[in-house]
């Protein structure tokens, strides 16, 4: 059984990590699977209780910006500028690793190495009642969508790890920004709410991983080249202009539809026809962002089993860039207008 924490009982939790067990912790993106990342075998369970590739590296959380000096060989000047202004909060920084400083189970054997310092109190206790860097990939089976509660993670995980602290539903959403800057050019491997319009005027030379814009280039974090965030349903993308022709197609079609998308769209449709879930305002990308793992989850679960769940399409800039990038993963790049003529049999 795994049991849930307040914040009263991080001393319990921290025992807990400090005897090499699983402890699930909240964060301001989403809930993270914590393990003590100086401890090989505890960081090794973590790949079995998600179910995660062994290649595919983890993120080094710390309570203090400083203490990534004793794993790293030197911090860029860019990097002591970004932690100033952006830590604690959702941007991950890719370092170069000391040789040997950390172990393989972190890394996944890469020369390099990933810090956050995440934004929640709690968490930043619980690291410094450890007393170690905790890893955090995020608190879901492999492929599923990330956890923003607690009982997303026990959904998930329930009896494979120790315990989970709980302090409700995550801010942002979905997970941190990743910025590389362990080679010559800095690079978003992975979009997040810290956003290339928020980096530039900082690190004006940053770019984004050439396979965010083109699905066919390989990217350069592993974690990317997973299927991934997505529900057993099937998710279709609608686009701003296609809500006319979805409105027609509920008319005559005999599917069970999900509908996860913004007040005004719902409003706009025959709600007899659909089981909705809400992304908020139209005018709020950061609310839908908040929205959306929840409402795919939320979505797969109602019964009877939907038969497709369509989604809710948003302009792919700022926070925009990750809410689409997540959002056309788990949807397996199906869009309505393809999608609808494909199915027209049924
Ligand atoms: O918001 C977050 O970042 C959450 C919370 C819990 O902190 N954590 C999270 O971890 O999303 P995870 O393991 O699910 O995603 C880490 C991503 C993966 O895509 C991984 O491949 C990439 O970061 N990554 C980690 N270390 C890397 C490295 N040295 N080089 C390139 N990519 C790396
Ligand atoms: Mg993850």
């Amino acid at each position: 059984m795994s049991v849930k924490w307040d914040k009263s009982q991080l001393v319990v939790a921290a025992e807990a990590l400090r005897a090499g067990k699983l402890v699930a912790f909240p964060t301001e993106t989403v809930y993270g699977l914590g393990a003590d990342a100086t401890n090989p075998s505890a960081v090794k369970s973590v790949y079995t209780a998600k179910g995660r590739p062994s290649d595919n590296p983890l993120i080094v959380h710390i309570a203090r910006p400083e203490e990534v000096l004793h794993y790293t060989e030197s911090i860029p000047p860019v990097a002591s500028l970004l932690m100033k202004e952006f830590w604690p909060g959702p941007l991950t920084l890719i370092f170069k690793l000391k040789p040997n400083a950390l172990g393989k189970e972190v890394t996944g054997g890469m020369e390099t190495v990933a810090f956050r310092m995440p934004d929640n109190e709690v968490t930043l206790a619980l690291i410094e009642a450890t007393g170690r860097p905790l890893v955090g990939p995020s608190a879901n089976t492999s492929g599923k969508p990330s956890p923003t509660t607690a009982e997303h993670v026990l959904h998930d995980l329930q009896g494979k790890i120790a315990g989970v602290v709980d302090d409700g539903a995550t801010r942002v959403g979905v997970e941190s920004t990743v910025l590389d800057l362990s080679s010559d050019v800095p690079t978003i491997l992975r979009p997040g709410a810290i956003t290339l319009e928020m980096l530039k005027p900082l690190v004006p030379e940053v770019v984004e991983d050439t396979h965010l814009k083109n699905q066919e280039a390989a990217p350069k974090a592993p974690g990317m080249k997973y299927k991934h965030y997505a529900p057993d349903t099937q998710v279709v993308m609608v686009a701003s202009e296609d809500w006319p022709s979805v409105k027609e197609w509920l008319q005559t079609t005999p599917l069970n539809v999900g509908l996860l998308a913004t007040a005004s769209i719902y409003e706009s449709l025959d709600k007899n026809k659909i089981v909705w879930f809400s992304l908020g305002n139209r005018d709020s990308v950061s609310t839908a962002l908040s929205h959306l793992y929840a409402g795919l989850r939320d979505l797969d679960e109602i019964e009877p089993k939907l038969d497709v769940i369509l989604a809710e399409m948003m302009p792919e800039e700022h926070e925009g860039v990750a809410y689409m990038n997540r959002l056309k993963k788990a949807a397996n790049y199906q869009y309505f207008n393809e999608w609808s003529q494909e199915n027209e049999k049924i």
